[in-house]
């Protein structure tokens, strides 16, 4: 098979990425953030994102082809996210892509960003933690994928890259980075809340404080016979509200708010259910080769449970490396490549991108 080289462009929320790869070999993952931006309003800012993507579009495309020593002319195909996403974010990214396209008479792919996050793992070296596999250049046969980020958290299970792919499950409220992002701001911690949560939990008592795993009573989980409608689904805002409640308990009897320990027992909470529904759905669904991405798979106790629960499971954890993980182009023109080596024809340049794409 020919080993297309492929540009792709992510635009759908806070990074502008723009990645290269020949088939399944990474040639650069070039990525410009606007997060600093964002930290005085303690989240993402969809405008302000926008623009960033505008300023920093095309400088980024320049360094990416810079450093991966190719010509616009070189590239066999573009690739673009156009959706799941912020619309106006996604606008810019799909807009570029779209004329330069048309500008360089290159064939345009329409990249669903969650599809995205699995197909990384298919390049050489990707696939990380594990024991060899995606990276094999094929996809293990029962995998799944499990993306956990602050818009996504998700449990997948991937027939083929290119055309079956179906969510078993999914947060029916706050993304998981969400809540860790909302708590950090109630305990002071700052933006964005996850690493600062990471951090301080190492230093507290998980068990101080017990708090709930959302949608685990029985009406909601059922059995593996009798699935409940919520048995793989997560919900993390009622937790964020047991957070607020237990901070104002300390305050009202004017005691100090031991904030480590409040974060590690938050943090326990978020990664006990995360892992415990998503090897749950595995087993039930036969899913042998789990791949971890999103942002939030920089958590440390994430990692290690996910890590010791798919072991007592019998499923082959893939962890890509962390710049792999977190929202990036290279992932785009992976699974862009992934089309192409499939034989699936582009999309033309009429497509629009689509804020809540499935
Ligand atoms: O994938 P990502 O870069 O962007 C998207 O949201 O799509 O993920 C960012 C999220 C933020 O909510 C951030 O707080 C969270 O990932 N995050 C973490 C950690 N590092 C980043 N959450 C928990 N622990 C971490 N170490
Ligand atoms: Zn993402």
């Amino acid at each position: 098979t020919i080993q297309p080289l492929v540009l792709g462009i992510e635009s759908s929320c806070d990074e502008t990425g723009v990645g290269i790869v020949r088939g399944t070999t990474l040639l650069t993952n070039t990525v410009s953030s606007s997060m600093d931006e964002h930290v005085r309003f303690g989240g993402v800012i969809p405008e302000i994102a926008s623009r960033a993507h505008l300023d920093a579009f095309v400088p980024t495309l320049q360094e990416a082809l810079h450093e991966a020593g190719v010509a616009l002319d070189d590239i066999d195909a573009i690739a673009v996210t156009s959706g799941p996403g912020l619309a106006g974010a996604l606008m810019v990214g799909v807009c570029a892509a779209k004329a330069l396209s048309v500008a360089t008479g290159k064939p345009l792919y329409a990249i669903n960003h969650l599809v995205a996050h699995v197909g990384v793992g298919l390049l050489d070296g990707a696939a990380g933690g594990g024991t060899g596999g995606l990276s094999d250049g094929r996809l293990p046969e029962n995998l799944g994928a499990l993306l956990v980020s602050g818009g996504h958290t998700e449990i997948l299970r991937i027939r083929s890259i290119t055309d079956d792919v179906e969510m078993l499950g999914s947060t029916i409220d706050d993304a998981a980075g969400e809540a860790y992002d909302k708590v950090a701001r109630l305990l002071g911690l700052g933006y964005p809340g996850g690493p600062a949560i990471d951090k301080l939990a190492k230093q507290g008592n998980a068990k101080a404080i017990r708090f709930p795993r959302g949608l685990t009573q029985p009406k909601y989980m059922g059995t593996a016979e009798e699935p409940g409608p919520h048995r793989y689904d997560w919900s993390f805002s009622g937790l964020k509200t047991a957070v607020a409640r237990c901070v104002e308990q300390f305050e009202a009897r004017g005691e100090e708010v031991p904030t480590a320990d409040i974060a590690a027992a938050f943090q326990e909470a978020v990664v006990d259910v995360i892992t415990s529904k998503a090897v749950l759905a595995c087993k039930e669904n036969g899913i042998t080769d789990l791949l971890l991405g999103g942002g939030v798979a920089a958590n440390s106790r994430l990692r290690e449970l996910t890590g010791q629960r798919c072991s007592s499971a019998g499923i082959t954890l893939h962890v890509p490396p962390l710049p792999l993980c977190t929202d990036n182009g290279a992932m785009v023109a992976a699974l862009g490549s992934q089309l192409i080596m499939a034989g699936i024809a582009p999309s033309g340049v009429a497509f629009a991108p689509d804020s809540s794409l499935p």
